[in-house]
């Protein structure tokens, strides 16, 4: 009798999104919530051809290394920086993400932050709700503009150059730092391309769009607060680890920076009890960028093709690692 090849999922997902997708394979379910290859996954672990993993499960090398049949890593996120990459390579392991579907998703949300914190709508929202709406109030709830503000993006790879893109739209200046150079970009959106200092000195609004790396680990540290404008607000919709939270808590305390829109935070989640979560001048949100029915449906969707054509043996569509197919 021919065996199904072994599937561990680490979290539900709806039925209507799986379809047929899962079909031909033995799905062992995370349903418990833990995070990761734990419990029963982890019985299964050594038999298993594919993983389907969302971004907060942590793969690293000590799981692979019980995972001797394992042919695929697909994960429901385009950031991968939850598995160790370099592991899986040496392995022979693709990983899949889901680039490009999440884009709109998340450059939206990042307006979003954007947009509330500088024009205090949960202070507004509450003071309306709490009877503080005394009348029109000339001076009341006075926020920041965004024609002619400088809006600085670090990072102009999808996501970023999506959000510049946004916010030329709304008249203001665009910065932005890149790895590489983008002169076509800077001349679409009428940009400049700028190093780190600079961005961090001009900008209004900082907006991080960078992956999360052993580079941009802590990149937003206290030292580029002292350089951040008094005014700044900093918005994160990329990871949290690449701000470093004490910091950020001091700058915002201090009035080293105006305030700060998080959709990630390190830790994540972030405890309820949280200083950040004091904050007027902070809004946090819990990891939502791509949480639309449509951005989230078309990452299932992605992640299930990756996972089939892993155990198929066939090349990934969408692949963090292809250089586990050079020979
Ligand atoms: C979201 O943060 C993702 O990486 O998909």
């Amino acid at each position: 009798m021919n065996e199904r090849p072994i599937v561990l999922m680490t979290h539900p997902l709806p039925a209507e999104w799986i379809g047929n997708d899962l079909d031909g394979f033995e799905v062992i379910l995370e349903e418990g919530g833990a995070k990761g290859i734990q419990g029963k996954l982890q019985e299964y672990l050594p038999r298993a051809a594919g993983i389907l993993c969302l971004l907060d499960d942590p793969l690293p090398e000590s799981i692979l290394n019980s995972a001797q049949n394992l042919r695929v890593i697909s994960s429901m996120a385009v950031g991968v920086d939850n598995i160790d990459i370099a592991a899986c390579t040496r392995r022979g392991i693709p990983v899949g993400h889901t680039p490009g579907v999440l884009t709109d998703g998340t450059a939206d949300l990042t307006l979003a932050l954007l947009l509330s914190v500088s024009r205090l709508l949960t202070a507004a929202n509450n003071d309306a709700r709490e009877g503080r709406w005394a009348g029109w109030n000339p001076t009341g709830w006075l926020g920041a503009d965004f024609n002619g503000s400088t809006a600085g993006i670090l990072g102009m790879g999808k996501i970023g150059s999506a959000v510049a893109r946004r916010l030329a739209g709304f008249g203001c200046r665009i910065l932005f730092t890149n790895r590489s150079s983008k002169p076509e970009l800077a001349r679409e959106l009428n940009a400049e391309q700028v190093d780190l200092d600079t961005l961090l000195i001009e900008s209004d609004f900082l907006c991080l769009h960078i992956s999360l790396t052993d580079e941009t680990r802590g990149l937003i540290n206290g030292e580029a607060f002292q350089k951040m404008k008094s005014n700044a607000i900093l918005v994160n919709a990329a990871r949290g680890q690449v701000v470093d939270t004490k910091a950020l808590l001091d700058a915002l305390q201090t009035g080293q920076i105006r305030a700060a829109g998080l959709d990630v935070t390190d830790p994540e989640p972030l405890p309820p009890d949280h200083p950040l979560y004091q904050l007027e001048n902070c809004l946090i949100t819990p990891h939502i960028g791509s949480a639309t029915y449509g951005t989230r449906r078309r990452m299932a969707q992605i992640a299930l093709n990756n996972l089939r054509y892993g155990i198929l043996g066939k090349k990934l569509e969408h692949c963090a690692n292809p250089e586990v197919y050079i020979p």
